[in-house]
């Protein structure tokens, strides 16, 4: 029999952190992954970790305060503060782990600019920062006597009389299904990016964990904000990092003119990530891009600093768009990079469903409300990550295993996974689902909104759902069946779709990353709420929950 008392979902940042906190907490913790921990999204994080370090002059208010703005005011106030009062710390554990953070002339941990705040904090490895985390994580890991579930996918979390039992998976090396037992469950499964095409996202970001909890009952918050970033390479949709801009780098119309003056005029390509894709989306709307883009210059920036600090967003550069920054412009446009919703939590990571937790991009604390500040997604994978796992190892301490019949539920698993593989191969292909509802995503949830495209996309979203309940499996096999995996995460991805639709129509103003035309404003007055959604009986419900306000009273925002 697996059973563990924590189990950990999903092994980017947030999930080795919670798995390493739970562990020294004395619990038998294990984490499960559906990719090698090392392959996990986190990755892909290119520009940096935000703390404000005291030594520097810097201070978690200033840097809370700049949170909570970036936010749009959709924050709380509460859990931004326990985030940014200890950022200090899990940076300077992350540096005693050993990642290699850039330094200053001085030898001191360098900070660049990143958008939205008003000092340099962001703390960073070249233009992979992620990836540097990531593996240095990976060696706690080793080193902690977690147990690891490398390749499995968790197809369904068991709830018995309301409390959680556990997780059925597939070992997607042999086929095989199991029970895994746990008396606490924490989901740090990353976003649900690929819900959209394109995307800034890995494609395994299918948001399993946000619809395995959201099947389960739990409830998910701010689904309506979807964080478009600025820079997205034309074509494929890749990553341009924001650290560009923070190393000094302009966005220029067609014409060579820098036309955030007219929009951010104090900070420039430094405003907030959603002032900064409205304006580009402005621009190109109005005719005055190229292609539907528009360029990033950084050749002022001089090979010298390119090839230190941007190195890899220059070698992307080249490779998918032909273009060597340090002699070209390169053309970019806004595109689906975040999903500041998820499930919903307390500071502590737990959910309404008793004995399950989230943390990273699955969670909504909500630390990000309507728009997240570049690099505080690293530092919220660390900071919530980490009181997940204490949570949950010291609640497992006082619980027991809840019992099911493990056998009965084996059987009904592989009997549903087998009804998969038995379709008539008649259908629909998988791909064709899943870029019909990415095209409808990005058609009508993008930069901007309004009534009309969101109602044709939740339209197409039945119509994907019916299509999707016919989508053969080729691969009838048992080992490395990709296509099965491929056909449960598309299950999930329409899963996540329809409450993003839903909140965004529901909700009747524009804040943060969402853009209305049809509302185009903020009315505090009705809409100074997070909208929270539940599965119900005939479908998803809506209710409203406070935001929290502790000391920065909402006021209109400029950059
Ligand atoms: O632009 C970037 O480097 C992205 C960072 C982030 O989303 O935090």
């Amino acid at each position: 029999m697996l059973e563990h008392d924590v189990l950990v979902i999903g092994a980017g940042l947030a999930g080795m952190r919670a798995a390493n906190a739970a562990r020294a907490g004395g619990a038998d913790t294990a984490i499960i992954s559906k990719v090698h921990p090392v392959r996990s999204h986190s990755n892909a994080a290119q520009g940096g970790i935000n703390a404000a370090l005291t030594d520097r002059g810097d201070d978690w208010e200033d840097h809370a305060y700049d949170t909570v703005k970036g936010s749009d005011f959709l924050g709380d106030q509460d859990a931004i503060e326990v985030m940014c009062q200890a950022a200090g710390q899990a940076l300077i554990d992350m540096e005693h782990f050993g990642v290699t953070f850039n330094r200053d002339d001085e030898g001191r941990l360098g900070t660049r600019a990143f958008g939205g705040q008003r000092r340099a904090r962001t703390f960073f490895v070249g233009d992979f920062t992620g990836q540097a985390m990531l593996h240095v994580m990976f060696e706690q890991l080793i080193k902690s006597g977690v147990r690891r579930y490398e390749e499995w996918f968790v197809t369904s979390l068991i709830i018995e009389d309301s409390q959680v039992c556990g997780v059925m998976a597939l070992e997607i090396r042999t086929g095989q299904v199991y029970a895994i037992r746990a008396k606490t469950v924490i989901f740090c499964t990353g976003g649900f990016g690929r819900v959209f095409e394109p995307s800034t996202n890995a494609l395994i970001c299918t948001g399993d964990g946000v619809a395995l909890a959201y099947n389960a009952g739990a409830e998910l918050m701010d689904m309506e904000m979807v964080q478009y970033h600025p820079t997205t390479l034309a074509g494929s949709g890749v990553l341009i990092s924001e650290a560009a801009r923070g190393e000094g780098a302009y966005l220029l119309d067609k014409d060579g003119n820098r036309f955030l003056e007219k929009y951010a005029p104090n900070m420039m390509e430094l405003a907030s990530r959603d002032v900064i894709s409205r304006a580009e989306q402005t621009e190109i709307d109005a005719g005055n891009g190229v292609n539907g883009c528009v360029y990033l210059d950084c050749r002022h920036l001089g090979e010298a600093l390119i090839m230190e600090k941007l190195s890899q967003i220059r070698e992307i550069g080249i490779d998918l768009a032909g273009v060597d920054m340090i002699k070209e412009t390169i053309p970019i446009r806004p595109g689906m990079h975040y999903a500041m919703g998820g499930i919903r939590t307390n500071i502590d990571g737990q959910t309404n469903l008793p004995g399950v937790y989230a943390a990273g991009e699955c969670a909504c604390v909500s630390v990000h409300g309507g728009n997240r500040l570049g690099a505080n997604s690293l530092l919220d994978t660390l900071v919530f990550g980490e009181r997940s796992g204490n949570h949950a190892a010291e609640a497992s301490r006082s619980v027991d295993y809840v019992e099911f019949d493990v056998n009965q539920a084996v059987r009904n698993e592989e009997k549903r996974i087998q009804d998969l593989l038995d379709r008539p191969q008649n259908g629909d292909r998988i791909a064709a689902v899943r870029l019909g509802m990415g095209d409808s995503m990005n058609r009508n949830l993008a930069v901007y909104r309004n009534e009309e495209g969101m109602q044709e996309t939740l339209g197409d979203l039945k119509e994907l759902e019916k299509r999707f309940k016919t989508v053969p499996v080729d691969n009838k096999g048992k080992v490395f069946n990709t296509d099965l995996v491929f056909a449960l995460e598309l299950g999930f991805m329409l899963n996540c779709a329809t409450p993003i639709v839903i909140s965004a129509l529901d909700r009747k103003d524009s804040r943060g990353a969402q853009a209305r035309t049809d509302y185009p404003d903020r009315d505090d007055k009705n809409w100074m709420k997070h909208l929270v959604i539940k599965k119900g009986e005939v479908g998803p419900e809506i209710t409203y929950a406070p935001v929290s306000i502790t000391r920065w009273t909402p006021e209109e925002r400029k950059y």
